[in-house]
C-alpha cells in the first residue's frame, strides 16, 4: 500500500512505519510536526529506504497536508498525530485542542477531496474508567481528561465524515502501549530510566490503578489489519492480552534493573485519574487479529531495549525533558 502516515515520527507511528516498510513493502510518506515527542531518531534506520519519505509539517496546516498528499499519492491516510500525555493535557490543554480537533478536520477534508481511505488511531481512554468488566465499541464515551476528551471529539468528527460524506473511514482504539522508542514521560520508560539512574520512582496515589498493556507491535499489526479488513464507519478496539496494577509494573521494573524498592515514592495523585482501563477486542479478533506478545515477556524485552539504547534516550534526558520533569514532579533527575 501507499500510505500517508501522520505522526509517524512518534512512538507508535515509527514502530508502525518500520513494520510496514520492512516487512510488508508498503510505500510510506510520514508527515510529522516533530513536537518534543516526535524525533527523527525514531526512524534513524529507515531514512535511506527507497519506500520512505519524511515531510515536516503540522496536520492542522492545509498547505503541509496538500504537499504531503501530492508527494505521496497515497491510497490511505493513517493518523497517529496527537498530543498524547494526560499530565501535559492537564497542565496545558491548548495543543490538544488544536491537533485533535483542527488537525483531524484538515486531514478529513483532504481525504474527502482526494477520496482516500482514512484510519484514525484512537484510545481506550475515550470510554473513561471502568472498575469491573470491559469496554466494547458500544460502551458510552465518557472521557475524563483534556487528552481523552479531545481524542473523543476527533473520533466523532471522523464518524460524521463517514455518515455525512460516505468517507471510507475507520477508527482503531488501542489500550496502553509499551515497547521501544516511547518517550520517557510515560509510565514504563520513565520508571526504567529513573531506576537505571537511581532516581526516585513517582507512583501516583496508591498505585493500584490498572492498565491493559499492549505491545506496540501488536497494536501496529491491529491498525494494519483494520485498515485492510475493517468495515467503513466502524470502530475496532485493540486491547492487550494482560492487565496489570501500576505498582506491580514498577516492582517488576525494579527487579529487571536491579534497583532498590526504596526508590518508590508515592506522590500526589493525578487529577481525575482513571482507575482502570479494560478493552474487549472481540470485534477485531473476529477479523483475524490477535495479540502475540504477553506483557511479562514484552516488558522484559522493553527494559532490555532501554538498557541497550542509551544513544536514543540520553539526548532526551539531558534536554527539555529535565525541565518538564522538574515542573511536573518538583523533583530533579540525576545526570546521565
Ligand atoms: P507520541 O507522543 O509518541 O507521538 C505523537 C507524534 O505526533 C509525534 O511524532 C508528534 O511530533 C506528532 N504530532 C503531534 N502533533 C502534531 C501535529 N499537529 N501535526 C503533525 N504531527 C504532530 O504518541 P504515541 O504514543 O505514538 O501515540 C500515537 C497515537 O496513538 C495517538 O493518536 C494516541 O492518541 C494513540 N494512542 C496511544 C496510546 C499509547 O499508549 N501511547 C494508546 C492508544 C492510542
Ligand atoms: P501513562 O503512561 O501516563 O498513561 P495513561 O495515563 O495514558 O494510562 O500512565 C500509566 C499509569 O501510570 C497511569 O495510571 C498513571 C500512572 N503513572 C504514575 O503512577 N506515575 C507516573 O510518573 C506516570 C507518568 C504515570
Amino acid at each position: 500500500m501507499r500510505l500517508l502516515v501522520c505522526g509517524g515520527a512518534g512512538f507508535i507511528g515509527s514502530n508502525f512505519v518500520r513494520l510496514r516498510l520492512l516487512q510488508h513493502g508498503d510505500e510510506i510518506t510520514v508527515l510529522d510536526k516533530l513536537t518534543y515527542a516526535g524525533r527523527e531518531e525514531n526512524f534513524h534506520d529507515l531514512v535511506d529506504h527507497p519506500g520512505f519519505r519524511f515531510i515536516r509539517g503540522a496536520i492542522e496546516d492545509p498547505d503541509a497536508v496538500a504537499e504531503a498528499i501530492a508527494a505521496a499519492a497515497p491510497e490511505a491516510i493513517v493518523n497517529f498525530a496527537a498530543e498524547t500525555h494526560v499530565d501535559r493535557s492537564i497542565a496545558e490543554p491548548d495543543a490538544f485542542v488544536t491537533t485533535h480537533a483542527l488537525g483531524t478536520y484538515v486531514l478529513l477534508e483532504a481525504a474527502r477531496q482526494h477520496q482516500l481511505r482514512y484510519l484514525q488511531v484512537s484510545t481506550d481512554e475515550v470510554y473513561g474508567s471502568i472498575e469491573q468488566g470491559t469496554f466494547t465499541e458500544d460502551s458510552p464515551l465518557r472521557p475524563s481528561s483534556p487528552y481523552s476528551a479531545t481524542k473523543t471529539g476527533a473520533d466523532l468528527l471522523v464518524l460524521s465524515y463517514f455518515h455525512t460524506y460516505d468517507l471510507p473511514a475507520v477508527i482503531c482504539r488501542g489500550s496502553n502501549n509499551y515497547g521501544p522508542y516511547q518517550y520517557p514521560e510515560k509510565l514504563i520508560p520513565l520508571m526504567v530510566l529513573n531506576a537505571l539512574h537511581g532516581d526516585r520512582l513517582p507512583v501516583y496515589g496508591d498505585g493500584q490503578q490498572v492498565r491493559n498493556w499492549i505491545h506496540v507491535l501488536d497494536f501496529a499489526r491491529a491498525i494494519a489489519h483494520v485498515l485492510q479488513h475493517g468495515v467503513p464507519g466502524e470502530v475496532y478496539n485493540a486491547g492487550g492480552p494482560d492487565e496489570c496494577v501500576n505498582l506491580d509494573v514498577v516492582t517488576r521494573i525494579l527487579e529487571l534493573t536491579g534497583a532498590d524498592a526504596s526508590l518508590i515514592e508515592h506522590v500526589t495523585d493525578r487529577p481525575g485519574h482513571d482507575r482502570r482501563y479494560s478493552l474487549s477486542s472481540q470485534k477485531v479478533r473476529a477479523l483475524g487479529w490477535e495479540p502475540q506478545v504477553r506483557f511479562q515477556e514484552g516488558l522484559d524485552e522493553t527494559v532490555a531495549w532501554y538498557r541497550e539504547n542509551a544513544w536514543w534516550w540520553q539526548p532526551i534526558r539531558s534536554g527539555d525533558y529535565r525541565e518538564y520533569y522538574q515542573r511536573q514532579y518538583g523533583l530533579g533527575l540525576a545526570e546521565s
